[in-house]
């Protein structure tokens, strides 16, 4: 079983993933970047969303989704874990706690959002848009790893790339969304449709608009991200062994 792990904001390169596999291009146009293969770590494979460092970057709504996750299946990923820098919207959370989200609201749109065409059309089954046995990898993983996450939540993915309004928070947290990010969707439909079995967990970087202090800038959440990346590390190294033995 090969495992893919998309990396967010903050997660451009993960150590050891040093091995470059192939080319970036697919149907879809040009993936985020490369897929990465960890020399300790034969069955991952590693890509950031928004780009190595060192070549192109996007910004979420910019990131071909539909290529990321067409490259990982190409290269034999059989699950997928994500990593989502989020803002906080349910009050209980602080800034560094991690989420395993279980369900999502899409508020984003004009993204490349299917594999569907009308020669082949597709009705996927998206009642539960984080795969059961995967998310139940990632827990038993936290707590293998000794990691504190929180069990479920509701992610509510904005368009961006500006943050959202006080206002727009406060419908969000009406809708019951616990946190807000910017890239969870189309990634979790498309990695269904594409059959390939996702979960992921979310860092809180901020607390959502109108929650606490103005931001944050990128440069913040990539210190949130840094902060909390031996915690992170840990979750995922475990969350592939649990999802390799099922
Ligand atoms: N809103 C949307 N996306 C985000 C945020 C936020 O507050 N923080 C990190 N990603």
């Amino acid at each position: 079983m090969r495992v893919g792990l998309i990396g967010g904001t903050g997660l451009a390169d993960l150590e050891g993933a040093s091995r470059a596999i192939g080319d970036r291009e697919t149907p879809y146009g040009p993936a985020s970047a490369g897929l990465r293969a960890f020399e300790d770590w034969p069955s991952a494979l590693f890509l950031n969303r928004h780009g190595d460092d060192g070549g192109p970057r996007f910004l979420p709504h910019e990131v071909n989704y539909r290529a990321n996750l067409w490259l990982l299946r190409e290269h034999g990923a059989d699950a997928v874990l994500a990593v989502y820098a989020v803002g906080g919207i349910a009050p209980e959370l602080d800034v560094g706690d991690l989420v395993v989200p279980h369900q999502l609201i899409d508020y984003t749109w004009g993204r490349a959002h299917t594999v569907a065409t009308g020669a082949q059309p597709l009705y996927v089954d998206f009642r539960e848009p984080f795969d059961a046995a995967v998310r139940s990898a990632l827990l038993r993983a936290a707590a293998a790893a000794n990691v504190t996450v929180r069990d479920g939540g509701v992610y509510g993915c904005t368009q961006g790339p500006r943050l959202e309004t006080a206002a727009e928070i406060d419908r969000m947290e009406r809708d019951g969304c616990a946190v807000v990010g910017m890239t969870a969707m189309p990634e979790a439909a498309l990695a269904r449709e594409l059959e390939l079995p996702l979960a992921g967990v979310c860092l809180v970087v901020n607390p959502a608009a109108g929650r606490g202090p103005p931001g944050p800038t990128v440069t913040q959440a990539e210190e949130v991200v840094a902060g909390a990346r031996s915690r992170l590390v840990a979750l995922l190294r475990a969350g592939m062994e649990m999802a390799r033995s099922g």
